[in-house]
């Protein structure tokens, strides 16, 4: 699949991107955690949240107590999009059309990761997962259920935190990790899974 992957040009965003950038984490995780796109350090490394919103992520993740072999992270479109200003690469949000385009390398990651639930952060996530458009600012913190009954939490994109400048922020994050936990009872439940559950880790995708 990665292989496939780095070739795919279904939407112009690989002509410009460095590479693809696919998910990374345990098979048959608790959840998957779901971004919308790689940012400019993801698209030179090859991983994905692995910048300043990754950094985010993963200090939530260590305050929720979560271990990283319970998840596998990915995002719903998987080339950078940006626009150059000077010599600085912005971001730009994927358009649905790109979201689109995209949606069966997420499928495929699923079907092959299989994890117990997913986590939507932000909108274009939660559109790739739902294939509806959802307010997240409405439903963050919602269990919504998919028709292949895989249980999807609604939770802000790291990215909206870091926009939120002085005293704000710490209190969004203190909501933010709220919304997050209501996830952990999936994660706590995957820690004392036994082998015949198919708990154990196979490996790395
Ligand atoms: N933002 C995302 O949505 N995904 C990443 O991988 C990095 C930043």
């Amino acid at each position: 699949m990665r292989d496939a992957l780095q070739r795919c040009r279904e939407c112009p965003l690989g002509y410009r991107a460095t590479q693809a950038v696919a998910g990374e984490g345990a098979l048959r995780p608790a959840l998957m955690l779901v971004g919308e796109v790689p940012g400019d350090r993801e698209d030179l490394e090859g991983h994905p949240f692995v910048g300043p919103a990754g950094r985010l992520l993963f200090r939530a993740v260590g305050a929720l107590g979560w271990p990283r072999e319970a998840l596998f992270v990915t995002n719903a479109v998987k080339h950078f999009k940006f626009e150059l200003r000077g010599k600085r690469r912005i971001h730009k949000t994927p358009s649905q059309r790109e979201a689109a385009a995209c949606l069966h390398w997420l499928g495929e990651e699923i079907a092959l990761v299989q994890p117990r639930a997913a986590v939507a952060l932000g909108a274009t996530a939660a559109r790739s997962l739902m294939r509806r458009s959802v307010a997240v600012t409405r439903e963050r913190g919602r269990w919504l259920e998919r028709d292949d009954g895989l249980r999807v939490l609604v939770a802000l994109h790291p990215s909206a935190l870091l926009r939120i400048r002085g005293d704000e922020r710490e209190a969004a994050y203190e909501q933010w990790l709220g919304d997050l936990r209501r996830a952990g009872e999936i994660v706590d439940a995957w820690a004392r899974r036994t082998p015949q559950q198919g708990g154990e880790v196979e490996g790395r995708c």
